[in-house]
């Protein structure tokens, strides 16, 4: 029953068999969100440099991104690096340069049999060439792939998205091409980096922060959110799990009613 459900099969997930059947049967969350927060708490927690925390949380998008793609979610955005994570220490901005370096070059071959697409949104102007690179050979490599998208937000900040979205409405006036009465919600959400991608259904943050810092300001307007004070490397499958769970329960309503409150 259990393997019928799965999206990729076999996957031994440490989980209860009965419980996961019982997620499936529901409706899965097509596009999740995730502001994986608290790497350097968990690092210093254990009296460890602030990288080790974000090395630990590469681990973590490994596991959860296996666990998404079996469940049969379509999109995993999570935010690896902000356009304000340059005021950060150099030492620490490099290192977090290189860690889609390092995640690709141990997990690619990995994404590519569990039928993943990589994915990256974010300015590509000031990323060094090695990442870009990185990067480059992931969604070359994993392009035909018809699983999960897993989708990188990469020195990517949502008021700049929106910003840029509105000066190419601006051009169009300019140019005669558009109306300014004709503007609409489609010209601005097809302006931004996720434009080939549906709006996210769940937000995850870790860490105990309360915010959204930035991410996804337009898509997730109706977007439902989940917080949890579990710092990002601690987050397992179990975690992942009980945020699909808390989804579910959800009413989701769009401004409008639903069901009996309708009538
Ligand atoms: C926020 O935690 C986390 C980041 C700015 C980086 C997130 C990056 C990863 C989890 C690794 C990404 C992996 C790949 C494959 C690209 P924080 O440093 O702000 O934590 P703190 O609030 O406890 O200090």
């Amino acid at each position: 029953m259990l393997n019928k459900l799965l999206r990729r099969t076999p996957y031994t997930i440490p989980q209860d068999e009965d419980r996961l059947i019982s997620i499936l049967k529901e409706e899965v969350p097509g596009h999740i969100a995730i502001i994986m927060d608290g790497n350097g708490r968990w690092a210093k927690k254990r009296s460890l440099p602030r990288v080790a925390g974000h090395h630990e949380g590469m681990k973590t998008v490994r596991k959860i991104t296996k666990l998404a793609n079996h469940l049969g979610v379509d999109t995993l955005t999570l935010y690896a690096f902000s356009t304000e994570n340059w005021k950060r220490p150099k030492m620490e901005v490099d290192f977090l340069m290189r860690l889609p370096e390092e995640f690709l070059s141990t997990f690619l071959p990995e994404l590519v049999e569990e039928n993943v697409r990589v994915e990256m949104m974010g300015y590509h102007h000031n990323l060094p060439a090695h990442t870009l690179t990185a990067i480059k050979r992931a969604k070359e490599a994993t392009k035909n792939n018809t699983g999960l998208v897993l989708n990188f937000a990469l020195n990517y900040g949502s008021r700049a998205e929106i910003v840029d979205a509105v000066k190419n409405i601006a051009a169009q006036i300019e140019a005669g091409t558009l109306d300014v009465s004709d503007i609409s919600e489609e010209h601005i959400s097809e302006g931004l980096m996720t434009s080939k991608l549906p709006e996210p259904d769940l937000l995850i943050r870790t860490s105990g922060e309360v915010r959204l810092s930035n991410f996804m300001l337009w898509q997730l307007a109706y977007t439902e959110l989940w917080f949890t004070e579990t710092l990002w490397p601690d987050f397992s499958e179990e975690s992942l799990l009980e945020a699909i769970e808390s989804y579910q329960k959800r009413n989701r309503r769009y401004g409008g009613l639903k069901g009996e409150e309708a009538n």
